[in-house]
């Protein structure tokens, strides 16, 4: 019996060190991997059109955040714009397409074939709020998920790493 209980502590030792050393492995291949990846770190591209026009009533969405067919759908609806009328002229309009389909997200985010329209409706946004508590959402403070500079500090320039973020109180 005792030499059982012997047995099973050191197998139990062994396990948890084996965990522990398969988890710290996983951890730094993670934030490596976060270093490319991570939406709040990747290098930001500007145009000075699409940061004038397209920053005028909200924070100028990088381009990065919608694939191509998503800017060009919401660039052929601009004078009926989520409520507002942001019709611009045609070589404005044809500059800041071409701006944001060059710089689009590579990977299609709906498979059903309707591009979305809103960067707070994509998965990515979703996955990355997941722990944002709904009455952070209901803070007048923030009024509406696509007010990215309530809660993202460094917004304005791009910049929408976790660690610039602060939840308005
Ligand atoms: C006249 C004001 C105005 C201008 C100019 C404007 N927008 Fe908007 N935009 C809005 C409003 C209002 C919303 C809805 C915000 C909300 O739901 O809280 C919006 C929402 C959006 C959204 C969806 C945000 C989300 O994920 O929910 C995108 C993308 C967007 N605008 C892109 C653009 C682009 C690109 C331009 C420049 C060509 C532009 N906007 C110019 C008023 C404007
Ligand atoms: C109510 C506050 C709030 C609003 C509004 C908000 N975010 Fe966030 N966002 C957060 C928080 C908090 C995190 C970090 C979540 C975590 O650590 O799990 C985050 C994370 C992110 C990340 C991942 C950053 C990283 O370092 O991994 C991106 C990208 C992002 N937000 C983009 C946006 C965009 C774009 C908008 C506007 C369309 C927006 N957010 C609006 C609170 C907000």
């Amino acid at each position: 019996m005792l030499f059982n209980v012997k047995n099973f502590t050191r197998m139990f030792a062994v396990v948890v060190l084996v965990i522990g050393v398969t988890m710290s492995v996983a951890h730094t291949s993670d934030a490596r991997a976060d270093d490319d990846e991570d939406e709040g770190q990747r290098p930001t591209v500007s145009n000075a059109k699409w940061k004038g026009e397209c920053g005028a009533c909200h924070v100028a969405y990088p381009p990065r955040m919608l694939p191509a067919e998503s800017w060009r759908a919401i660039m052929s609806g601009l004078d009926k714009h989520f409520g507002s009328n942001a019709g611009l002229d045609a070589a404005s309009a044809n500059e800041i397409t071409a701006f944001l389909e060059k710089n689009a997200d590579a990977r299609k985010h709906d498979a059903s074939g309707k591009p979305l329209l809103r960067i707070t409706e994509t998965r990515g946004f979703k996955s990355e709020h997941r722990e944002v508590a709904a009455r952070v959402w209901k803070n007048p403070k923030v009024k509406s998920p696509a007010n990215c500079t309530a809660c993202h500090t460094q917004a304005e320039s791009g910049d929408f790493n976790e660690d610039n973020v602060k939840i308005p109180k």
